[in-house]
């Protein structure tokens, strides 16, 4: 199963790559984790990808290619995958094209997450990731009274706010999706590949949105 879960900040894609992965067996493979991984290992990649992170701009899309292109070339991508914000311009949608048609390995699916802006910002604003195993938390839905804490990771209180959640690079982020990642709507549809779900809703209704949207075909 090839697949690309595509929507704005916010809506759940990462979340969702998470469950399919443990559910399917395929990895997800996201561009944002990626360039998080450069950052933190303090490569020249990660050094010039920081600075427009933390604007809320997007990568240069020469950059995004070549790493998709390694991290596809490796074994657990041969089953299959799940690109999560990725892509998120019309020439690296190009670009993937050309990738999979090489490779013999077309797209299955594009799962497209809709959600009002409203419920993004309350999400954002709430998100925590653990420091240790990369997993995403939210203090909206943890239990009262109690310090959010990776579920993971036992009771080490590791979770930290990621720093491009900050009220106005989210903003940023929202405004940049519109412009430059919202064409890839009518561009996956034209290719008939897209499929759309309402993820403005609990978990696991989302997640068989996803399952139903996946077995439609
Ligand atoms: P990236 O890391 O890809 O961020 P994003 O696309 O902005 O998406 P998010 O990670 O913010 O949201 P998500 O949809 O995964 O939501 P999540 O599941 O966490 O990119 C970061 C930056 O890297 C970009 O701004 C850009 O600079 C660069 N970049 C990355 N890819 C690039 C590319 N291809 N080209 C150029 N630049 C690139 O959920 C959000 C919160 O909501 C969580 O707390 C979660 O617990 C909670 N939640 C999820 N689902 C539900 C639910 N159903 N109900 C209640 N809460 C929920």
């Amino acid at each position: 199963m090839r697949i690309v879960f595509l929507g704005a900040p916010g809506s759940g894609k990462g979340t969702q790559s998470q469950r399919l992965v443990e559910r399917h067996g395929i990895p997800q493979i996201s561009t944002g984790d990626l360039l998080r991984a450069h950052v933190k290992n303090g490569t020249s990649l990660g050094l010039a990808a920081k600075a427009v992170m933390d604007a809320g701009k997007l990568v240069d899309d020469a950059t995004i290619l070549g790493m998709v292109k390694a991290r596809l070339a490796e074994p657990d991508a041969a089953r299959g995958f799940i690109l999560d914000g990725f892509p998120r311009t019309i020439a690296q949608a190009d670009g993937l094209g050309e990738l999979l048609l090489e490779l013999g390995k077309p797209l299955d699916a594009v799962i497209l997450f809709n959600i009002d802006n409203a419920e993004l910002i309350r999400r954002i604003s709430g998100r925590r990731t653990c420091q240790d195993c990369g997993r995403v938390f939210n203090i909206h839905t943890a239990p009262p009274g109690t310090p959010p804490h990776c579920t993971q990771c036992d009771d080490k209180p590791r979770l930290v706010q990621r720093p491009d959640d900050s009220e106005a690079t989210v903003a940023k982020r929202l405004a940049v999706y519109e412009e430059q990642t919202r064409p890839l709507v009518d561009y996956y549809r034209g290719r008939g590949l897209l499929r759309e779900i309402q993820a403005d809703a609990p978990l696991e209704t989302v997640t068989a949105s996803v399952e139903a949207a996946l077995r439609a075909r």
